[in-house]
């Protein structure tokens, strides 16, 4: 897993039909995803598989869950957002114990669920990894844009980070420009924050599950520095 998040809007700058090329299985997004272009086309479209919070107000467009087959074994990835220091959305607890319930109450035979958990606070999102702990396959934390160094195999067998970082321009404020970004904070004064230009730091965990059970084997940092070349 991965999260290309090179701009100061946190997810993927442009149309996320950018984003189609082979090896992406689903695109999870976070609080910014309705500032981003053509976005309920991106979220209608199945093919794209873009996923918005789960937790939204009901009624809006886009689904929060998907299940997409990968090397023939069922993969369900649900998308849920923070609310300390975020949007006051639905608990985010409570709208995945419910989903939960759902899908393993109707007999789910789907044992692979990934959470990405789209949080400011730390502690909202070590607090959603016990929470899941031995219910689902991984509980991945996203939204900082700083990769933690606490990736493990919490009790039942779930993966947990409490934040996968970005893939985005290393030298930079969170992925944007720094001498724009240095100024906002200095003056107090609002200024537009260009994606930083650069090394591009990678970040990503490898998850190992169990094909079978749902249950993680093993979780690892996947952390490189590189130049893009078009
Ligand atoms: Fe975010």
């Amino acid at each position: 897993m991965a999260r290309t998040a090179p701009g100061a809007g946190g997810s993927a700058s442009g149309p996320p039909t950018k984003c189609t090329t082979p090896g992406f299985d689903v695109i999870t997004t976070g609080n910014h995803i309705w500032a981003q272009q053509d976005v309920e086309a991106a979220l209608a479209d199945d093919r794209l598989r873009v996923l918005r919070p789960l937790n939204f107000p009901p009624g809006l467009p886009g689904r929060g869950t998907v299940t997409v087959t990968v090397h023939g074994v069922p993969v369900t990835v649900v998308s849920l957002m923070g609310r300390v220091f975020m949007a006051p959305l639905d608990n985010p607890f409570t709208v995945i114990d419910r989903h939960l319930e759902t899908m393993r109450g109707g007999g789910d035979p789907r044992p692979i669920v990934v959470v990405d958990f789209h949080a400011e606070a730390t502690s909202e999102k070590v607090a959603m990894g016990w929470h899941l702990a031995g219910r689902v396959s991984a509980v991945v934390g996203t939204h900082t844009h700083v990769p933690t160094a606490d990736a493990r195999v919490l009790p039942g067998a779930t993966g947990f980070v409490t934040d996968l970082g970005m893939v985005g321009p290393r030298d930079s404020v969170i992925g944007s420009a720094v001498a724009p970004s240095l100024a906002r904070f200095v003056t107090g004064r609002s200024h537009r924050l260009p994606v930083a230009d650069g090394i591009v730091s990678f970040n990503a965990v490898i998850v190992e599950l169990d094909r079978l059970r749902g249950t993680c084997i093993s979780i690892r940092r996947l952390d490189r520095d590189d130049t893009l070349t078009a």
